[in-house]
């Protein structure tokens, strides 16, 4: 395991993942009823964007950086959070700070490093279960959760060359435990064929109402490169498609540099 995602925080995979995530737990957390938040693959919980790592890559600079210079509204929920947490805040942080009274999270981590700071950070909270587990037991282990509502945040590393056969196998068994969630799963285009092949996968996986929202900044035709990102939703929120696409213009406005092959796309995998 030589992922750090310290690395890569803020940069530009992270602002495609975290906006939306954002305005998910915005949707349904409008409802009264309690929500369980499951994020499998959770990371450290928080960055310092300022030394470190992240300073060493300065992905943030083209990500979050640009940001928060200038916020387009559609970004404000976000953006705002992220103002308002100080360090840059991991996708737990940003669902901890969403969460009602009644609601709950459970975060998976299994580089021990990664484990300890998260542990820190959360590790008095009620609401939130800290784990040192494998992502891919913990969707059979954890759910169904007993709220019956939930968001499934599926986050891997993508450093091994099968990640993509695991996230659909992953996808199926989450699924076939708990039908009602809501998954989310993020992924990078590097280069087209696999992408394609996992988007397969999915639209004949059985699993229903399954909508990706994807965004380039280039033609992917690099392998070496971050050339977009995809958030593929199962059971996505009520009005998902309109926010999504909303969120991945002003993205690609704010991050894109006018690259040829630059684009967003919501493509419908399977119907309700
Ligand atoms: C892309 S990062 C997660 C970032 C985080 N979700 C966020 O948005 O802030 C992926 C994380 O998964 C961890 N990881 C890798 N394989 C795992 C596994 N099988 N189970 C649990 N965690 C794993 C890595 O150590 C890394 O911290």
């Amino acid at each position: 395991m030589n992922y750090r995602h310290a690395f890569h925080a803020g940069g530009f995979g992270d602002c495609v993942k975290h906006a939306l995530l954002v305005w998910m737990l915005g949707a349904l957390t409008r409802k009264a009823a309690p929500l369980f938040v499951l994020d499998t693959h959770a990371g450290a919980g928080a960055y310092d964007l300022g030394g470190g790592p992240a300073e060493r890559t300065g992905e943030w600079r083209g990500g979050i950086g640009r940001l928060l210079e200038g916020t387009p509204e559609v970004l404000g929920d976000y953006v705002g959070l992220v103002r308002r947490l100080g360090l840059y805040p991991g996708s737990p942080m940003l669902a901890r700070a969403l969460l009602r009274p009644g609601d709950r999270m459970a975060c998976c981590e299994l580089h021990p490093d990664e484990y300890a700071q998260l542990r820190r950070r959360f590790g008095r909270d009620p609401q939130v279960g800290v784990h040192h587990r494998d992502a891919w037991e913990a969707l059979g282990a954890l759910l169904p959760p007993t709220e019956k509502r939930g968001l499934v945040l599926i986050d891997p590393p993508f450093e091994a060359p099968d990640e993509f056969d695991r996230l659909l196998a992953g996808l199926r068994a989450g699924y076939a435990r708990f039908r009602a969630g809501v998954f989310a799963a993020w992924y990078p285009i590097k280069h087209r064929a696999p992408v394609r092949g996992f988007l397969t996968g999915m639209a004949e996986s059985g699993i229903r109402d399954v909508l990706t929202a994807e965004i380039w900044l280039r033609e992917p035709v690099d392998p070496a490169q971050l050339n977009g990102s995809g958030l593929l939703v199962v059971n996505p929120p009520f009005r998902f498609a309109e926010a999504a696409a909303a969120i991945l213009s002003a993205l690609l406005d704010r991050l894109g540099r006018g690259e040829a092959g630059a684009g967003t796309a919501l493509i419908r995998l399977a119907d309700e």
